[in-house]
């Protein structure tokens, strides 16, 4: 097996091969901006890397590599359209570098080639990874629904959050790792047992996902501060805070995250102080630990080598701490 640099590199290597320089402009162009902008390409790296684990040479899992992060990609272009956000890894959204329809487009025709990588496996192999990907890609549709109703909802729990982040984040970082198994080959019950790890490095990875929208840093994270604060959505941090808070301070929180306003500075300042003071932040590392200390329990479960975990551990502590 190689590093994680090494998997990293490999994939990004194939990747600006596969690049599409054609007509119409309006519509490759948004996809190779988005392709080449970067990322941290967390989950084709996790289909290289469950395929070696399972035995299997990285280089057969490269196109399925390449059709998670391009499903990614048009996924993330699509919600930057949804939430409103201008950034993205640091460069303009592309719906407002070029315009929402661009975005639209060019977000579908990332869905097409997704399968479209596919077309080069064997058939039995390639119908077994596109039932991941539409389990997987319905699921991601669900998930962003529930996202969005919930900016608009006052009585939604912790537990119907949980199932929201299962299906619009976690059920992708799961598909990556079993389609890997998948091309290797992997036993029915490894199949199960790397989707349940990826679930749960998944779950944890949203989390830190909504810390970071508030503690982050947009020169590292790459994305618009408080944008979770502004469009009202129901993250673990809003929904925990109101569980911690004293009554005072809830009713505060509950009343500032109803307002919808033109200057929004303010309402990001006061609302993270209201989390703050609720020490919401240690709730929330513990939660993003409890899931990765979930997913390397299931890790322990499988019967490879411990050598072949090292790398999925690491991943799932680089996550955990993950501060981009
Ligand atoms: C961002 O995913 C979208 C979420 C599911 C939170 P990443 O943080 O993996 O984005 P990139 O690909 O590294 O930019
Ligand atoms: C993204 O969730 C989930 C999908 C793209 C499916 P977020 O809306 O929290 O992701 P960011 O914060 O914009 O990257
Ligand atoms: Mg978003
Ligand atoms: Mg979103
Ligand atoms: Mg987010």
């Amino acid at each position: 097996m190689y590093s994680l640099t090494q998997y990293t590199e490999f994939f990004t290597c194939y990747l600006k091969a596969e690049l599409i320089h054609k007509e119409p402009k309006n519509l490759f162009e948004p996809i190779s901006y988005m392709l080449s902008l970067g990322g941290k390409r967390t989950r084709p790296v996790l289909t290289l890397i469950a395929s070696e684990i399972f035995d299997c040479n990285y280089q057969s899992a490269l196109p399925a590599a390449v059709a998670v992060e391009v499903f990614h990609n048009s996924t993330l272009i699509h919600d930057d359209i949804i939430d409103d956000d201008p950034i993205r890894r640091g460069k303009p959204t592309v719906h407002q570098k070029w315009n929402t329809n661009a975005a639209i487009l060019s977000g579908d025709a990332m869905i097409i080639l997704t399968y479209q990588y596919l077309e080069q496996y064997q058939p039995s192999i390639a119908i077994a990874l596109i039932k991941v990907i539409n389990k997987m890609a319905l699921e991601i549709c669900e998930g962003q629904t529930l996202d969005v109703d919930f900016e608009s909802r006052h009585d939604v729990t912790v537990a119907e959050y949980l199932k929201m982040i299962q299906y619009k984040t976690a059920v992708l970082i799961a598909s990556s790792l079993k389609m890997g198994a998948v091309i290797a080959k992997a036993s029915e019950k490894n199949c199960e047992l790397i989707y349940d790890f990826g679930l749960n490095i998944g779950m944890a990875f949203q989390l830190q996902d909504d810390y970071l929208d508030i503690f982050g840093d947009t020169p590292t994270f790459g994305r618009r501060i408080g944008g979770d604060i502004i469009a009202n959505k129901k993250t673990f941090l809003y929904l925990k805070s109101l569980e911690l808070s004293a009554p005072a301070q809830k009713t505060q929180l509950q009343s500032l995250y109803d307002l919808r306003l033109v200057d929004n500075t303010e309402k990001i300042k006061k609302v993270t102080q209201l989390f703050v003071m609720s020490g919401v932040e240690k709730a929330t590392q513990e939660a993003v630990a409890g899931y990765t200390l979930k997913a390397f329990d299931i890790l322990n479960k499988l019967k490879i080598r411990e050598n072949k975990k090292a790398l999925l551990k690491e991943i799932g502590t680089n996550l955990m701490i993950r501060k981009v």
